[in-house]
């Protein structure tokens, strides 16, 4: 009676653990795509408004290496610049538990006969301020990747993007809280003033001693 709960619960906690699902190591992954973007090494990009072209295609060396591959999955990744102190970035070899790329660009669905595509993405506002790269990655018909490719070399120092968040969102809050400032100036000395006004009115003559 309590074995196949057991059995339940162990499965579960495979599952919760990520074991059910493949455990992909970064590191096993080959660089078999060709990914390129449109912004320049070193550009910086406004959020909410630029657009980054991407192409992705299979590197002419692997032909017929791609029969797994279903689907590519574009992210937007950072920099190790931008992860510097920050372990909400942190780049993990275990796949499932790396922070690198958090931005989901586009997923296609990849065709061996014609082993390429690209997309134009307009840069989401609630992109945060740092500097990317560009990855896509081949994933199995389970959805694991098998395959990656990206718009920097290994080491993740060159062809580095700077998106700048500050325009749009900051601008806006800037703009709100200067209205606001303004309204509670404005309101204060029109209370000053019914006040003022009240207390010429009914207060009695100051008391002559
Ligand atoms: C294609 O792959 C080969 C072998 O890994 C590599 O030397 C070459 O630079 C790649 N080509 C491109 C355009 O990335
Ligand atoms: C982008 O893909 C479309 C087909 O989806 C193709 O017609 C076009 O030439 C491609 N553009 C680039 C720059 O690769």
């Amino acid at each position: 009676m309590a074995a196949p709960a057991i059995i339940l619960a162990t499965l579960l906690v495979a599952c919760l653990t990520q074991a059910c699902h493949g455990n992909v190591l970064f590191s096993s992954l080959k660089r078999t795509l060709v990914v390129t973007a449109t912004p320049k090494a070193g550009e910086v990009l406004k959020g909410g408004e630029d657009k980054v072209t991407v192409t992705w295609s299979l590197n002419g060396t692997y032909k017929g290496q791609d029969s797994e591959y279903k689907t590519v999955k574009v992210k937007l990744c950072y920099s190790p610049i931008s992860q510097k102190d920050r372990g909400w970035r942190k780049t993990e070899d275990e796949l499932h538990k790396d922070k690198t790329c958090q931005f989901t660009i586009v997923s296609r669905p990849y065709s061996a006969s014609a082993p390429k595509g690209n997309f134009t993405w307009t840069i989401e506002k609630d992109i945060p301020q740092a500097t990317y790269f560009i990855r896509a990655y081949a994933l199995n018909a389970k959805d694991d990747q098998v395959a990656y490719g990206q718009t920097t070399n290994t080491g993740k120092t060159t062809n580095l993007f700077t998106v700048n968040a500050v325009t749009g969102r900051h601008v806006s809050l800037d703009i709100a809280s200067v209205c606001f400032s303004a309204f509670s100036v404005v309101s204060l000395a029109f209370f000053f003033a019914i006040e003022k006004r009240k207390a010429k009115k009914s207060s009695p003559p100051p008391p002559q001693m």
